[in-house]
Formats: C-alpha cells, sequence, structure tokens
C-alpha cells in the first residue's frame, strides 16, 4: 500500500484496536479498551469511506445507516444471557460477507488481469480459501444461533457415519479448490460455487454434531474462524487494516478457544468431533444415596453471621435472578462485620466467557474479592460457607469422582470440601450440562429453594436485622 492518509489512518486504526485488545484483558482497563476499539472502528469507517471515493458515498450510506440503526437497537435491547447468540448471529455476517467478497472477486471483469502467473494462482487461492472459511463461518454460526436460541434442538446431531461424511466434504472441497487454481474464468465459477455448497453444508453439520456444554467453545470458534475470513477478505480486498483486524480477531478467538477447553479439560479436536453434552436431550442420572436437607433463609443468615470466611460461587441462575447487585449488597454486610469473603470464579460459569466478571463489575463489586478457580479450589476446606448462588455444573463433584459422566474431567470449584454449603437454586433441575449433582445431596450440604434475588433479598434482610 502506497503512504497516503487512508494508510496512515489504518494504521493508527490498527494500533488502536491492539490497545483495545491488551486493555480489555483486565476488568479495571476494560472500558478504555472498549473505548480505544470504538475510536479505532470510527477511523477505520471514515478511513474507508474516503479511500472509496466520491461514487459510492450514495451506496455506502445506504448499507451503513440502516446497519447502525439495527446494530444499536439489537445492541442496546439484547438480554446479558443472550448474548452467545447474538455473539453468534453476528460471526455468521462477517462469513457471509467474506464468500460474497470472494466471489464477486472472482467475477470481477478485470480480475487477473496485469497480474504474472504466480500472483494470478495466489489470488486465487485468497479467494478460494476466503469462500471456503467463510462458507463454514457462515452456516456454522447460523446453527449455532439456532440451537442458542432455542430454534434447534440444543442435543448434538449423530449422523450415522457423520465423520466419513465430513471427509468426504473436505477432501471434495480440496479437490475443487486444486480444480479452481487450474481451471478457465468459466468452468472456476462452478467449481467456486459447488465448494460454497459444499462448505456451507459442513459448517452447518460440524456445529449440529456439538451438543450442550460445547457450545461456549464452538461460539469462540466461530469468532475464530470469523476473523480468519475477514483476514482473507482483506487479501481479496487488498485492504491492510482488514487483514490486522482479521488477524487479531481470528488468534484471539483461537486463543479464547483453548483457555475454554483447558477449562472444560477437553481438546479442541474432542471438540469438533462432537456429540458431547445433552444426550439425547435427558438428564445423565447419577446414583445418589439419601435426601437433599433444605434450610430456610434464617437458618443461612445464622450460618453466615458465624462464619469467619465465605466464598460465593456465582452461576448462570445468578444472572437469569439478576440477583448480582443484591449480593454485592450482602457481600458490603459479611465485610462490614470483619469476615472474609470472596467470590470464585469458574472459567465457564454463567453463559459467555467473563459472564460473572462482567456481572459482578456491573454491581460494584472490588476486582480484588474476585478470584479465579486455580486459586481458590486449595483454600475451600479452609472455608466456613460456601454460598452457591444459581451455579451447578461448575460445582458438580461427579466431574472428578465418576469418569464416565459426560462432564469428566471438567476441573470444578470443589464446593463440597469447606464446612458448610449453602446452594440457592429454585429446584432440583440439572444444569446446562443435563446431568445430575450429588452435591446437591452430600452431609454439609444445605438446599436454600427459590429464586435467586429473592433468597439474595431474604439473605441480605436477615443479615441487616
Ligand atoms: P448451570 O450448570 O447451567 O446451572 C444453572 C442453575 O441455575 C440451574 O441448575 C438452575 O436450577 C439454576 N437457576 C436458573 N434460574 C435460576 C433463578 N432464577 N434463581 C436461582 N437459580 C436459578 O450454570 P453454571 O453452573 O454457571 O455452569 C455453566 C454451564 O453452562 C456449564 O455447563 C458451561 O459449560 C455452560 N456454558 C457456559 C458458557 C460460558 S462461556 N460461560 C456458555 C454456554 C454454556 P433451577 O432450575 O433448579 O433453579
Amino acid at each position: 500500500m502506497q503512504p497516503s492518509p487512508v494508510a496512515a489512518a489504518y494504521l493508527v486504526a490498527g494500533i488502536l484496536f491492539i490497545l483495545s485488545l491488551s486493555g480489555l484483558s483486565h476488568p479495571k482497563r476494560a472500558k478504555r479498551g472498549n473505548m480505544f476499539g470504538i475510536v479505532g472502528m470510527c477511523i477505520a469507517l471514515i478511513a474507508a469511506a474516503f479511500g472509496l471515493g466520491e461514487g459510492a458515498y450514495g451506496w455506502l450510506a445506504a448499507a451503513l445507516l440502516p446497519a447502525v440503526v439495527i446494530g444499536a437497537v439489537l445492541a442496546i435491547r439484547v438480554k446479558m444471557t443472550s448474548m452467545p447468540q447474538m455473539v453468534a448471529i453476528l460471526h455468521s455476517f462477517v462469513g457471509l460477507a467474506a464468500v460474497l467478497v470472494a466471489i464477486a472477486t472472482h467475477l470481477r471483469p478485470e480480475n487477473g488481469l496485469a497480474l504474472t502467473d504466480t500472483e494470478i494462482a495466489i489470488h486465487k487461492i485468497e479467494i478460494f480459501v476466503g469462500v471456503c472459511i467463510g462458507a463454514i463461518t457462515f452456516t456454522g454460526s447460523v446453527v449455532a444461533f439456532g440451537k442458542l436460541q432455542g430454534l434447534l434442538s440444543g442435543k448434538p446431531l449423530m449422523l450415522p457415519a457423520r465423520h466419513v461424511l465430513n471427509l468426504v466434504m473436505i477432501v471434495s472441497t480440496v479437490w475443487l479448490g486444486w480444480e479452481f487454481t487450474q481451471a478457465d474464468p468459466h468452468r472456476a465459477t462452478f467449481l467456486l460455487l459447488g465448494a460454497t455448497a459444499i462448505t456451507a453444508m459442513l459448517g452447518a453439520h460440524l456445529v449440529a454434531g456439538i451438543g450442550g456444554a460445547d457450545m461456549p467453545v464452538v461460539v469462540s470458534m466461530l469468532n475464530s474462524y470469523s476473523g480468519w475470513a475477514a483476514a482473507a477478505a482483506g487479501f481479496m480486498l487488498d485492504n491492510d487494516l482488514l487483514i490486522i483486524t482479521g488477524a487479531l480477531v481470528g488468534s484471539s478467538g483461537a486463543i479464547l478457544s483453548y483457555i475454554m477447553c483447558r477449562g472444560m479439560n477437553r481438546s479442541i479436536v474432542n471438540v469438533i468431533l462432537g456429540g458431547f453434552g445433552t444426550e439425547g436431550g435427558q438428564v445423565a442420572r447419577v446414583r445418589v444415596d439419601g435426601e437433599p436437607t433444605p434450610i430456610d433463609a434464617d437458618a443461612a443468615v445464622a450460618m453466615l453471621k458465624e462464619a469467619k470466611r465465605v466464598v460465593i460461587v456465582p452461576g448462570y441462575g445468578m444472572a437469569v435472578a439478576q440477583a448480582q447487585h443484591t449480593v454485592a449488597k450482602l457481600v458490603n454486610l459479611l465485610t462490614k462485620r470483619g469476615i472474609w469473603v470472596r467470590f470464585a470464579i469458574h472459567p465457564v460459569a454463567g453463559r459467555l466467557p467473563g459472564h460473572m466478571n462482567v456481572l459482578l463489575a456491573e454491581a460494584g463489586v472490588p476486582y480484588e474479592l474476585v478470584v479465579e478457580m486455580d486459586h481458590v479450589n486449595d483454600d475451600l476446606p479452609d472455608v466456613d460457607v460456601v454460598l452457591v448462588i444459581g451455579a451447578n455444573d461448575i460445582v458438580n463433584p461427579i466431574a472428578e469422582e465418576d469418569p464416565s459422566s459426560p462432564i469428566a474431567g471438567m476441573p470444578v470449584l470443589r464446593v463440597w470440601t469447606a464446612g458448610t454449603v449453602i446452594v440457592m437454586k429454585r429446584g432440583m433441575a440439572s444444569g446446562y450440562a443435563g446431568v445430575d449433582n450429588p452435591l446437591f445431596y452430600r452431609k454439609n450440604t444445605r438446599m436454600l429453594f427459590g429464586d435467586a434475588k429473592e433468597t439474595s433479598d431474604a439473605l441480605l434482610a436477615g443479615l441487616k436485622a
């Protein structure tokens, strides 16, 4: 790219995106990180518009204005618990855009002119790779959206010989790719459209085969794919900023997927091969002895008043009940009484990466009280009371005790090693992974039944009294 105001603006935007990612890696700097991202994106948009020239302004305005309004309305309206669906559907747009850019680049009449043979070959590979990644991202994200939104069944689609089917689709795509690089423009168009159809089926089939507890990793992987799709589009359009941004999104999504897989003790390959999660939509039953022991809020308050060390484990139910503000007040009161209190955060608590951290930050909980799973598990035997608020899978001992369980090997918060565990949930329902939880039947567990907001309110009132 020649030095120009547009190139300089792209460079500034690229730097702002890197600063944004670095800011988002810590809750204290996250707001500033977001700001860098917003400013970078505004600069990028304005620079891209200038780069297009006057003739394109009408088209750009027609596409941009409704998009900005729709995006803003959706972002304002979306509930925190529906954020994964929103992210999934946004990824699908990036995938679709990459497919359209690739096909348009191929169909451009001046395509290939003034290029050497090697450059033409590279250009064709860019187009083909762009179509494939884009189509996989598009249909995969649409299926992920359907599953998360409840429009499609959450259980994994287990077609007979599904791995063979995937392999056939991959081999055919590679063959089409080889033929595409050799073919004349007319035949190449058919080969490209064929590859688009096959990779679109592959994306849908891959994600349909993944179920239940692996969806967070899938959304993060699709995030990574959407980045690579954008980078591929950047190569085709000769747009450096798109390449930089795509590479940033692609690699950060891949790193996040890796971190999440580690959090569930799974490998990426194992996740992609699918089949994990809610087995046929049934709850995985576990043999348990005894009955759960219910308590009321007064008894729970008495235990908290007696405690010296308290750990709170928030989960999806706290998000649903929107109990975080009451819980923050509860912690304030406990701390004022001289009780040591910490929040223990599991990497996949809730329904999206960092879900609990966002809720607690929103409620004004000081960062130093929020501790990651790895730093709290060894301290739990010294804790008097653990309050499990709307969490289930992330505190399920079966993950460590039964190698045949669907969540076997998933690291969990070992709350049962503490003095007493108070579980706050509405009933005995299983969590996202659809697995019974023997924690609820343990001798040192007490069940405080009810909506997490109502029970937290009752605890707060009891502590104030
Ligand atoms: P879950 O295992 O899903 O358990 C949540 C529990 O909250 C349920 O058992 C439910 O029981 C209870 N609950 C629901 N609404 C409630 C309310 N209003 N008041 C009180 N309790 C309520 O949640 P978790 O422990 O946070 O684990 C997260 C799970 O989601 C993991 O399996 C994880 O893999 C998966 N997942 C995570 C992500 C990310 S990235 N965080 C994304 C998608 C999926 P009752 O109905 O009996 O009340």
